[in-house]
């Protein structure tokens, strides 16, 4: 993470005492990259989660079908919401299941385009830094994966972020879980950062598209549920931001929920190999759609226009929603 820190001296006068001290101030900066929209002001991607397994459960499959979908909508980008390796992410930079997994997998023409990643549970199983790592980049220029970051574009600005140090039973439960956490010890300084960075890059945000990339749950019906941790800590900065659409992974699905007590879509993305866990939780409110095989989701924006679909691993449309607004300029 990108957090610098200013030391500033502060001093404080009182009754004739000086006193000196040093206040931390972060400068709250995410890493930014700027991603073009096309000639006519649009913008399209798809968004897929949960992939990795040498092509096994229908990954191939779908892998096949976005490539489809991918030339009919020519997208710009695809997103990853995590749990890039299965089982337990990469062991090393030179782990071929880098190439297997990926690039022997996605080769559509339509694919071959800038992936923005973030990384799941099961990519902290392994060496979490080997996906991080520009050495990937060389190997396979589209591969983009840090732990949180922002795209911006002319239309809409991603924020990605990383949900997994959220998650108490990880450390809980550490001779279980046995994740890698280098690079975010101490937690609690880590998600403080991160909680202000993220509410400080939305606010400074002017896009008239805000969407959010996370790979834990905010709300699902499926088999992990509701992210307590993301809901009580992140939810309440997305929701003061008027953030549009939260795109998850983590449950191996498709599903979308439109909650009554919020402005926010909530997208899983999660289907890109294994799926069919068979346990739905249908009381779930708002919930609009849930799907529980393979798929993935696509999305195409304009300055005023919002379209999300979902599709299976024959490529067929099974859910669709729009959003419309004005203008960010004449709100
Ligand atoms: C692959 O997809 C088909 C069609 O949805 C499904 O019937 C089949 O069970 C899937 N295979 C696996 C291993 O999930
Ligand atoms: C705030 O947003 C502007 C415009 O997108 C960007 O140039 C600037 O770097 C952002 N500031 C910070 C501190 O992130
Ligand atoms: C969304 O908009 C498309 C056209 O862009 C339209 O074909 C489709 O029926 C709309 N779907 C819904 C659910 O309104």
């Amino acid at each position: 993470m990108s957090m610098g820190f200013l030391w500033l001296w502060v001093v404080i006068c009182m009754n004739n005492i000086i006193l000196l001290s040093f206040v931390s101030v972060s400068t709250a900066e995410l890493q930014r990259f700027e991603h073009p929209v096309k000639a006519d002001g649009s913008l399209s991607f798809l968004a897929i989660g949960d992939w990795g397994r040498r092509g096994a459960y229908n990954q191939s499959q779908v892998a096949y079908q976005m490539g489809e979908i991918g030339t009919k909508l020519n997208i710009d980008f695809v997103i990853s919401t995590g749990d890039n390796f299965y089982n337990r992410g990469l062991t090393s930079v030179k782990d071929p299941a880098f190439v297997e997994s990926f690039t022997e997998i996605y080769t559509a023409k339509s694919l071959q385009k800038q992936w923005y990643i973030v990384l799941g549970n099961h990519d902290y199983r392994g060496n979490a830094l080997a996906q991080l790592s520009p050495v990937l980049r060389k190997i396979d220029s589209r591969w983009l994966c840090l732990r949180s970051f922002l795209v911006n574009t002319k239309i809409a600005d991603f924020f990605f972020i990383d949900t997994n140090p959220f998650v108490d039973k990880y450390f809980l439960r550490k001779k279980h879980y046995q994740h890698d956490w280098r690079g975010v010890l101490p937690r609690k300084q880590y998600l403080s950062n991160l909680l202000k960075d993220l509410d400080f890059a939305l606010r400074n945000s002017s896009a008239n598209w805000k969407v959010v990339v996370g790979h834990h749950t905010i709300r699902s019906i499926g088999h992990h549920g509701d992210t307590k941790e993301v809901v009580d800590q992140i939810l309440p900065i997305l929701e003061a931001n008027n953030v549009d659409a939260y795109i998850n992974g983590h449950d191996h699905c498709l599903e979308h929920i439109s909650s009554t007590n919020s402005q926010i879509q909530f997208l899983t993305s999660g289907g890109g190999s294994k799926a069919w866990k068979g346990d739905i939780k249908m009381k779930g409110d708002g919930s609009k759609f849930y799907y529980d095989g393979q798929g993935f989701l696509s999305a195409q924006f304009t300055e005023t226009d919002a379209e999300f679909a979902f599709y299976d691993v024959s490529g067929t449309l099974l859910h669709r929603l729009n959003l419309s607004k004005l203008p960010y300029d004449s709100m």
